[in-house]
């Protein structure tokens, strides 16, 4: 996909791994949407939406208001994520309801027949989860990837790669 142009939705935005993903689309020439619960970046040709991704209301909040402001959707990043073992109920919930959700609406957003035009879907995970919460999530996106895959869908998910590369 040429990023030129395009619209994306980068959860998790204001800092690490999200803010280097909003770095890239910019120069890249993207206009980008930053999901987060703190506000850090505001460069141009993006918009800031405070969000939990945990809060299923306001999730879904952000994709209408996202596209309201854009008039579209292409790229969708799912990388908002915690590490905390001690409120394990909440990481669960953000690292993979969260993520499952998102990818959800996305397919929603930017799906050809509901004013899309396809796009793609880059969801973020952890080699840690690997061997539990990794391989239900990767089960669940292959079902979703091979059931869009006439729709000009690309699902993705960092795990597919690394575990492929250390098999
Ligand atoms: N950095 C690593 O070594 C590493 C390793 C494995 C996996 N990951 C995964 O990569 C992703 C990004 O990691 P990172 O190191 O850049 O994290 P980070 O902690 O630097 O940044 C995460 C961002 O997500 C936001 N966030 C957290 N909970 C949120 C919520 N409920 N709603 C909205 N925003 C929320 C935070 O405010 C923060 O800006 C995470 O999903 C993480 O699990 C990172």
């Amino acid at each position: 996909m040429h990023v030129n142009g395009k619209v994306a939705l980068v959860t998790g935005a204001a800092q690490g791994i999200g803010r280097a993903f909003v770095q890239m689309l910019l120069e890249k020439g993207a206009k980008v949407v930053l999901v987060d619960l703190n506000r850090e970046f505001e460069p141009q040709r993006t918009i800031f939406i405070q969000c939990d991704v945990a809060d299923q209301e306001q999730f879904e909040g952000t994709f209408k208001k996202a596209v309201e402001h854009f008039g579209k959707l292409d790229i969708l990043v799912n990388n908002a994520g915690v590490n905390n073992e001690k409120n394990w109920e909440s990481t669960i919930q953000i690292n993979l309801t969260s993520v499952i959700r998102g990818t959800y609406i996305g397919l929603e957003y930017m799906k050809k027949g509901n004013g899309g035009d396809g796009g793609v879907i880059i969801n973020i995970s952890s080699l840690a989860g690997e061997n539990i919460l990794c391989l239900n999530i990767c089960s669940f996106l292959t079902l979703i990837k091979k059931s869009q895959s006439t729709l000009n869908f690309l699902v993705n998910i960092l795990s597919f790669k690394a575990k492929s590369n250390t098999a």
